[in-house]
């Protein structure tokens, strides 16, 4: 993995630790004496594509342990009533395999846990979920790792829990220089003469994420090529034009999703509603004349 030096500073304190806490309640039997609060919790912060799941799956791999990755939004939002009991039953199989547990996308748990408001039902429900995890936290002996998009605002309670953030930053032009190199491989890719993994750096301030879509959009454009097996190669170009859709395709994601957000959108809809009202009252205008009209020929 690319990293700038901080991420990469902050993620081997953490491997330490995880490693130190295994030795001291594993191996040192410590464990088996105290078996609650022993759980060691972090938050990856970082927007979407900067690598916070690959890390998640590196850590697990040099501990010799499987991942488990419970998708947090997912869970809430599907399983309305039921989000307590699966928290409860991700922490149990992660137990059981002696996984470590990842919750992708945990944005929802910060600030939920709200007194204010606590009269409403769905906020009801997002305080038994904070309060369920707090308490699985508590009582957990393994590993868990949050990942969040936002510098989340987390609850107090739920913060005192996480051991460390660990910043995950937009990649700069070096490090896009390198992510580009990296996920081609080394000397199996047919790349041609003119390929300038530099120029690309510096053409596109994007995330890792985005870099290996284009890489594999790029390479899939290459292979279509009519040519013959040998004589196919991806070229500047594949890798120019492919990273312009992956761009393009973010652009429109984001603008269904923030749509209603977006003023340009909003003045439409505002005028597609004046419009109807125009012509409702219009066409009731002309009923009424009609009738009007057939009262007075009836006469
Ligand atoms: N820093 C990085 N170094 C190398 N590859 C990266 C990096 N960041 C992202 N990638 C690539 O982007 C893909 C998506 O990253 P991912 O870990 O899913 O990001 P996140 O979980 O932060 O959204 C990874 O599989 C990897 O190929
Ligand atoms: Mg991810």
């Amino acid at each position: 993995m690319i990293l700038p030096a901080e991420t990469r500073r902050s993620l081997e304190d953490a491997l330490a630790q995880v490693r130190n806490h295994s030795l001291i309640f594993t191996r040192w039997g410590l464990g088996e004496r105290h078996s609650v609060g022993l759980g060691l919790a972090f938050n990856f912060v970082g927007p979407p594509g900067t690598g916070k799941t690959i890390c998640a799956e590196a850590i697990a791999n040099s501990l010799g342990m499987k991942l488990l990755v419970v998708n947090y939004a997912e869970v809430e939002s599907m399983w309305a009533g039921e989000t307590p009991k699966n928290i409860v039953a991700a922490f149990r199989s992660a137990a059981e395999q002696r996984a470590l547990l990842f919750f992708d996308e945990a944005d929802a748990i910060a600030g939920r846990r709200s007194t204010a408001v606590a009269s409403l039902p769905y906020q009801r429900e997002a305080n038994i979920t904070v309060n369920v995890l707090l308490h699985e936290l508590e009582a957990f002996n393994g590993v868990v790792i949050f990942a969040t998009n936002l510098a989340a605002n987390f609850d107090p309670a739920f913060e005192r829990r996480i051991r460390a953030h660990v910043r995950f930053e937009m990649p700069g032009v070096e490090e896009r220089e390198q992510i580009w190199r990296v996920q081609i491989h080394p000397s199996k890719t047919p790349l041609a003469r003119d390929v300038d993994f530099r120029a690309l750096a510096e053409e596109f301030a994007v995330s890792g994420g985005d870099i290996k879509n284009a890489v594999l959009k790029a390479a899939a454009t290459a292979a279509a090529d009519s040519r013959s097996e040998r004589a196919k190669q991806i070229h500047q170009e594949h890798f120019e034009r492919a990273m312009a859709d992956v761009i393009a395709a973010k652009a429109i994601m984001q603008q269904s999703l923030f749509r209603d957000e977006d003023p340009f959108v909003r003045a439409i809809a505002t005028m597609q509603r004046r419009m109807y009202v125009s012509a409702l009252i219009a066409a009731t205008s002309l009923i009424v004349a009609l009738i009007a009209l057939t009262i007075v020929l009836i006469r």
